[in-house]
């Protein structure tokens, strides 16, 4: 079972997981923090729980989160932020994953928009699910999860050989509630660089960290197969593609495929 305590011990933000609702068992903390917000919850607030049993992923995928071995949680963020903004959430969220995992001495990469991936494999999911107002993003719940130490046959058959965990990349298991609390002190501190508009570090923070910068990719976008070199990513968190031969670029929008690959 998490240790509240341990996590405080090591969080060094002022709002950020300083109010935690621990759920031993719950459907998927993105619902309960949802349910939490609109009940008044305060920014900042995290929802944790051992033992998610209905997690959910991006595009109405389902979520697996090994009980009591990998971390389940979603944070309650009340941005007001112009709404083209939305995707810097997740990707600034997949940067402080990546750092929390980078203190385990690990090399962590993204997958635009929100994979975070060892050696190759999945290692932990994101899925922000916003809420609008006026055109602003008046709230976001940031919803997080990281495999941290299950063993491969863990997971779901159907997704051992593309999943990886802390663990398993590590050789030996690690402090959950240390990845979380890392976790949280670089979402808060993303965040508030996020809100004072400094973009442009997010973004090329995440090009630092990305597995397919300056690589050939392909998805699949209105049914059809495009090839294109990942160029970077806009101020608005869209991807830069480049079609080969020079024949244009294309600006792609995280709704708009589920699954980039290199080629
Ligand atoms: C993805 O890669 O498709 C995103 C996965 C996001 C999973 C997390 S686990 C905590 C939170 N609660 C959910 O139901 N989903 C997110």
């Amino acid at each position: 079972m998490l240790s509240l305590p341990l996590i405080t011990a090591n969080l060094q933000t002022d709002f950020t997981g300083r109010e935690i609702k621990y759920l031993p068992k719950v459907t998927s903390t993105n619902t309960k923090a949802l349910e939490l917000l609109e009940a008044g919850a305060k920014e900042g607030t995290v929802v944790l729980t051992d033992n998610q049993t209905a997690g959910r992923g991006r595009h109405g995928h389902y979520w697996y989160s090994g009980a009591g071995k990998g971390l389940a949680f979603s944070i309650i963020l009340t941005p007001h932020i112009v709404f083209e903004s939305a995707s810097l959430i997740s990707l600034m969220a997949g940067l402080a994953v990546g750092e929390a995992i980078k203190k385990f001495q690990l090399t962590p990469r993204l997958k635009w928009p929100n994979d975070i991936i060892l050696s190759g494999k999945k290692c932990g999911g994101i899925l922000v699910e916003t809420r609008l107002q006026d055109k602003m993003m008046t709230s976001a719940i940031v919803g997080i999860g990281i495999n941290v130490n299950e063993t491969s046959t863990d997971f779901p058959e159907a997704i051992r050989s593309d999943t990886t965990s802390i663990a398993l990349e590590k050789g030996t298991s690690v402090q959950r509630e240390l990845t979380l609390a890392w976790t949280l002190n670089a979402i808060e501190r993303w965040y508030l660089v996020l809100k004072s508009g400094k973009i442009n570090s997010i973004i090329s923070a995440c090009e630092n960290l990305c597995a397919h910068f300056g690589k050939t990719v392909s998805f699949t976008r209105k049914g059809k197969k495009i090839f294109g070199v990942f160029e970077g990513i806009t101020e608005n968190g869209e991807a830069i593609i480049r079609f080969p031969n020079d024949t244009g670029k294309l600006k792609l929008s995280s709704q708009e495929i589920s699954i980039i690959r290199e080629k």
